[in-house]
């Protein structure tokens, strides 16, 4: 008897202090970069409803995203806010490479520190200088190094999102912008095949 009120005891505080954190991200998590919400250039979404929490920082410029924020700038590049505990080194934050047809997103890469984007260039390498209270958004003024990308590419990409309707019509100016993209990602490309000196 003693034993089973223990086995009993034990049960119930397992069940009490278990965490909630059963929550899955997955390629059907994510949408139309523009089926979001707008907020300056970027675009955000909450995973566990709780959209009001995260488009309050967002609009904030500052503060500690909930838990299920999910913030885009870049249709390919998210950032998720996991459940507390999740990575300390990223204050939480899952980074993730999708790719993207009309169908929809796959996941590439996922994960904390070690996640690069197609450039082979590491999220968290840029966005941890972010200044603390951006909880690692970088803007353009948070800290973090500029990417010297101009706002017009980024809508650029956002209209030609291949997950959103309509998203196959582009125009001249985002067609120029997309030119421009271009030739800095070759750049980019280039001093990365560079030999070291
Ligand atoms: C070379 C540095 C660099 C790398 C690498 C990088 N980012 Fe960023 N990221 C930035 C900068 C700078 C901005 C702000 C750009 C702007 O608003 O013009 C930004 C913006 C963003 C935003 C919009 C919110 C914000 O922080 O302003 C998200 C989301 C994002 N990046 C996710 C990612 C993910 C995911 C990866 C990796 C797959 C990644 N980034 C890789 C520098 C970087």
């Amino acid at each position: 008897m003693k034993f089973v009120r223990t086995l009993l005891l034990a049960l119930s505080l397992l069940l009490i202090t278990k965490p909630v954190t059963a929550w899955e991200v997955t390629d059907h998590s994510f949408k139309c970069i523009k089926h979001m919400k707008q907020v300056e250039n970027f675009y955000v979404d909450n995973l566990l409803g709780n959209l009001e929490g995260t488009l309050a920082v967002a609009t904030a410029g500052q503060g500690v995203y909930p838990e299920g924020s999910v913030l885009q700038l870049m249709p390919n590049e998210v950032m998720v806010k996991r459940h507390a505990g999740f990575s300390p080194a990223t204050n939480d934050w899952e980074f993730f490479w999708i790719d993207l047809t009309k169908d929809g997103s796959v996941i590439y890469t996922r994960g904390a520190v070690e996640v690069n984007n197609r450039l082979n260039l590491n999220c968290f390498g840029c966005h941890v200088k972010a200044k603390p209270e951006f909880d690692f958004v970088c803007r353009k003024d948070h800290g973090c190094d500029p990417v010297g990308i101009r706002d017009g590419i980024w809508t650029a990409l956002q209209n030609t999102d291949p997950r959103c309707p309509g998203s196959d019509v582009v125009s001249a100016e985002d067609q120029q912008a997309l030119a421009e993209l271009g030739a800095i990602v070759e750049e980019l490309t280039k001093s990365q095949q560079a030999p070291a000196q």
